[in-house]
């Protein structure tokens, strides 16, 4: 144990929200109290810290969030802290607050700022891996990634009835920037046809080819689930080549968007944000510093972020097989 540590830190939520932000939250704020610290909170992401909009926190001030979406600090993209002057800023309002350490619940670019704030200034500070798109190096899972998860495989069920009703071709266009977990693993999940991801280049003949197969097979309603960052284009534009090539389903596109970042997080989200709460304070109070907290194989790793922020996550492949076997 670290004699010195830090006695006052803050929690900050930066870029994109997600489920379960809120469970992280309540598990560094209980945990720093846990450790005798004062916590405190940092609104609208790094804008909030440039502003000195710091939030004092107690464990009642996180009592029932834990199944609650978004987060109660709210959070913002800053494009101020990406300047000197703007982490000056930041700097000073945090130093004046008395805050000696942070943890930022955020993605890599959120590490990638923090990581340069923390180089120019001494403040240590410990990252908690979140985005839905689940595509963050130095963790098997983000925060947010399962709920978002299960959001959209009840929503490709809903589909799928209607399909099924009507005798059509669904496009299903999903979240992930451009990355393609959200696909593949919803894609298995509820049993598409197809799943288009950015890391496999797609081919519109092998679309057709698979809407052949089923056709000859009397499918009478197909699902392609499309992540928005796909080589081909979205869900529009890839539904519209592909009937150009074959056209005897009736076709319609769902966009499903930012639905896929709300709701209360699943178990398996507030469990690994309590886990990473509870690590990031823990790190501190050891001493560590510029590091992301992370789960491989179901166990707490620390990696740096000058890693998470180059690193790239491996794709699992082999479920690429699978979607395609079972979608027969
Ligand atoms: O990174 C999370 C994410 O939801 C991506 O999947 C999506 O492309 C992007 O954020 C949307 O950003 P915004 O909320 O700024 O529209």
């Amino acid at each position: 144990m670290n004699k010195k540590h830090p006695k006052k830190i803050a929690v900050v939520t930066t870029g994109g929200d997600c489920p379960g932000l809120n469970a992280a939250i309540r598990a560094v704020v209980r945990t720093g109290i846990y450790h005798g610290m004062e916590v405190v909170g940092i609104m609208q992401g790094y804008e909030g810290m440039i502003n000195a909009d710091f939030v004092p926190l107690n464990s009642h001030s996180v009592s029932n969030i834990l199944q609650r979406g978004g987060t109660i600090f709210k959070t913002a993209r800053s494009e101020r802290f990406k300047t000197t002057e703007g982490r000056k800023l930041a700097y000073e309002s945090i130093s004046k607050a008395g805050i000696e350490a942070m943890v930022v619940i955020g993605g890599d670019g959120s590490f990638r700022g923090i990581e340069i704030f923390s180089r120019e200034y001494s403040i240590p500070s410990i990252g908690i891996p979140k985005t839905i798109d689940n595509d963050i190096y130095g963790t098997d899972y983000a925060i947010g990634f399962d709920t978002a998860l299960n959001t959209v495989v009840q929503v490709v069920d809903k589909i799928r009835d209607t399909a099924d009703s009507h005798n059509r071709l669904f496009f299903v266009e999903v979240m992930g920037r451009d990355a393609g977990m959200i696909a593949i693993y919803s894609g298995i999940a509820g049993g598409a046809e197809a799943i288009l991801i950015p890391e496999q280049k797609t081919r519109i003949e092998q679309i057709v080819k698979i809407l052949d197969r089923g056709w000859k097979r009397k499918k009478s309603s197909m699902i392609i689930i499309v992540a928005e960052g796909d080589d081909a284009g979205n869900a529009y534009e890839v539904a519209a080549e592909v009937k150009k090539r074959f056209n005897q389903y009736d076709t319609r596109v769902s966009v499903l968007g930012h639905m896929q970042r709300g709701g209360s997080p699943t178990c398996s989200d507030r469990v690994l944000a309590s886990r990473l709460g509870v690590a990031a304070v823990e790190a501190l109070i050891g001493g560590k510093n510029n590091e992301m907290v992370g789960v491989v194989n179901n166990e707490i790793v620390h990696t740096p972020y000058s890693e998470v922020v180059v690193g790239k996550k491996k794709f699992p492949y082999d479920l690429l097989k699978i979607a395609e076997v079972l979608s027969l």
